[in-house]
């Protein structure tokens, strides 16, 4: 970042509480979701479902839905408008008789209600030639190596001779951990209001990136950029799953198309959530460490493998935080993915850190414990002096101090060394430690206008998507600071393409994204305008410089601590505390801040305990597709739960000092639990989620 952009931010507003500026259109039902838009005269959309998970598409009978009252249209594979690009089989929906997983769509009804339109779905008749398939994700599944994993990444890294140095290592760890298929549920289920008004088509969508909705689309729908507009002023939560378009985004706009100048509303269950929006891929982790006897690594290895789809690949980046998390001097982690019949894997919160650094601590737990050493001093042992990858230099790595202030606070210190040393009444007791870390991610491309208005306030104008993430409320605060002017002085205009570019609600890069992109559009409002604009006057730039990736390892880390209760005769796990200490930058709103610290800390508290995904084996749909049978940490499971940060201001970041929030707190939580879990009872778990029967009989 230049001098420049850096003074260009005082902090006045950023680091200080702030209500949710959109707060009160929430609680008071004024804020319009998705399907709350499209006129008086909509039509409704309904999918129709595979029932196979391979094979072709026969025969549509859509007699009898059409017969049925208020039904307009039977979309199929036949008559559906032709997509100008179908590479990507997960989108080209409609566009040919083939079947890749359960519960695709094969059919959309459209009718004048929704009561309509799923009365006749019920009633479209498809039949199919069925092929054999294979859904399920086992140690016989063929796998292959992807030529990068996501983000970016190389699928494998190697340094140094592993297999010498575990061979010759004083301890070592030897052990796979799995984690299970999980389902992003996010409140507000996928939702779209399409129209095309016969050159133009609208999305009103539930989705966490305007542009990249639009990005994505344009070219498939053979369409010009000014083509198509795509808004989401509203959106309840993604977690990742609405990172990306999925199919119903594209069911609608192609169904829009067949019915010009008709809003048509699609609003995707909750059931049809599991079969169609996304979820995180089940993951193996191999993992081996080599030790000398005091606990510092000499080797590091760490084998993904994942699951993909046969008709889009995914790979998840399981490995990566193995790459730079602690010093060994010999490392070695790979990627490899098995192409099943099943829909395509997505993002969900924290994909590629969450399930491997569920594996590597839980690893570094079963090191300490071979090494008798505490498990927060094997971690200080093991800080590396620079990026063990890459060579570079860390930002401020503060992994040490979250660590040690969190052992403080959460009274580390009195923890019994050895595992099942605890019983009070019924219950064994215990506590565990992991550390956390997410990557700084800053996406390229954004921009923002500033326009002048009337009584020495301002409108800032990007297109950015606050997902329920308080995205609009620190926005409005770098903008006021960026300008020097009160946040009142502020009036954000937010998701929705016809503003300036801006990148996806993901990879908790928003803030440092779309921020830098306002401090640089307020700078060169400054220098175009000065600081007493006349009302009416705009600048729109985009963001400039970058952060230091080259020259710097940018990364945020934390330490999660956990106390877990186990029932000695149910088994039953109760976590009665749970602490994140973080290192993230500067926060710049507390409360938001907080909230997406605890909401991580939450996340992966559910991840622990409760969420895994079954598959039916004979036909390939997700079974636990409703929040019964796929049970979220619900309130009662959430009991004590804290999060606080170190007071710092990252400038090779951004230039407001911060990094990303939204992500960290899902990453190591679950490890902290199951290494809580065993320190209670000695029965050490290494497949999520952590469930009663493991410490059973
Ligand atoms: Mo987040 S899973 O990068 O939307």
């Amino acid at each position: 970042m230049t001098e420049v952009q850096t003074e260009s931010v005082a902090a006045r507003s950023m680091g200080a509480h702030h209500d949710r500026v959109d707060g009160v259109e929430k609680v008071t039902g004024h804020a319009a979701y998705a399907v709350e838009h499209g006129g008086t005269d909509p039509l409704h959309a309904w999918l129709v479902q595979s029932t196979v998970a391979r094979g072709r598409v026969l025969r549509v009978d859509a007699h009898q839905a059409l017969a049925h009252p208020g039904v307009v249209a039977v979309l199929d594979h036949t008559n559906t408008p032709r997509l100008a690009d179908t590479g990507d089989r997960e989108l080209a929906v409609l566009q040919d008789d083939a079947v890749g997983f359960r519960g695709q769509i094969v059919a959309c009804v459209l009718a004048e209600s929704p009561e309509s339109a799923r009365e006749a779905a019920g009633l479209v008749s498809v039949a199919y030639d069925a092929e054999p398939h294979r859904v399920v994700f086992d140690d016989e599944a063929e796998t292959y190596a992807p030529e990068q994993v996501n983000a970016g990444h190389e699928t494998d890294a190697s340094e140094g001779d592993v297999d010498a140095a575990l061979r010759d290592a004083a301890v070592t760890v030897d052990a796979t951990y799995r984690t299970p298929h999980e389902h992003n549920n996010p409140m507000e289920p996928h939702a779209v209001t399409a129209r095309w008004d016969g050159r133009t088509l609208t999305l009103h969508d539930s989705t966490q990136g305007v542009h990249p909705v639009k990005q994505t689309l344009t070219p498939m729908l053979g369409l010009a950029e000014d083509q198509v507009r795509v808004l989401a002023p509203y959106v309840g939560g993604g977690f990742g799953s609405k990172g990306l378009p999925h199919s119903p985004e594209m069911a609608a706009a192609l169904a829009a198309m067949a019915h010009p100048g008709r809003s048509v509303k699609l609003a995707v269950t909750r059931q049809q959530m599991f079969a169609l929006t996304g979820y995180r891929t089940a993951t193996v982790s191999h993992v081996r460490l080599g030790a000398e006897p005091d606990g510092r690594l000499t080797a590091i290895e760490h084998a993904a493998v994942s699951q993909t789809s046969r008709i889009k690949e995914f790979a998840e980046q399981t490995a990566t935080a193995a790459r730079m998390m602690y010093a060994a001097p010999s490392r070695r982690t790979t990627h490899r993915v098995a192409a099943l019949d099943v829909a395509v894997p997505s993002w969900m919160r924290a994909p590629g850190e969450m399930p491997g650094m569920y594996a590597h601590e839980v690893a570094m737990d079963e090191l300490a414990v071979a090494c008798g050493v505490d498990p927060v001093d094997l971690r200080v042992r093991n800080e590396p002096e620079t990026d063990p990858e890459t060579g570079n230099p860390f930002n401020d790595r503060r992994l040490v101090e979250c660590l040690e202030r969190g052992a403080a606070r959460f009274g580390w210190a009195d923890r019994p060394t050895t595992a099942g040393a605890t019983r009070e009444g019924d219950w064994w007791v215990g506590t565990g430690v992991a550390s956390a870390t997410y990557p700084m991610l800053y996406m390229p491309g954004n921009g923002a206008r500033v326009r002048s208005l009337d009584g020495g306030r301002y409108e800032v104008a990007i297109g950015a998507v606050d997902i329920g993430t308080g995205a609009r409320t620190v926005l409005t605060q770098i903008a006021a600071d960026a300008l020097g002017c009160p946040t009142s002085g502020i009036e954000l205009v937010v998701a929705d393409t016809d503003l300036p570019f801006a990148t996806v609600a993901g990879g908790s890069s928003g803030t440092s994204s779309w921020g830098t992109a306002i401090a640089a559009a307020a700078q060169q409002f400054r220098e175009d305008h000065g600081d007493d604009p006349d009302p009416g006057v705009e600048t729109t730039a985009s963001a400039a410089g970058y952060p230091d990736m080259e020259g710097h390892s940018l990364h945020s880390f934390g330490a999660v601590f956990a106390e877990a209760r186990v029932n000695a005769w149910t088994g039953e796990i109760r976590v009665p505390r749970l602490l994140g200490v973080y290192s993230v930058g500067r926060v710049i709103n507390p409360t938001t801040a907080r909230s997406q610290l605890l909401g991580g800390l939450v996340m992966g508290l559910s991840a622990a305990l409760f969420e895994e995904s079954y598959r039916d084996p004979r036909y390939g749909h997700v079974v636990t597709q409703d929040l019964a049978t796929y049970h979220v940490a619900s309130h009662a499971d959430v009991l004590g739960i804290e999060a606080e940060w170190l007071d710092e201001a990252d400038h090779l970041s951004t230039p407001m000092g911060s990094r990303g929030i939204g992500e960290i707190g899902i990453v190591g939580t679950a490890a902290a639990v199951a290494n809580a879990a065993y320190h209670a009872t000695g029965v050490r778990v290494r497949d999520l989620p952590v469930t009663a029967d493991r410490f059973l009989g």
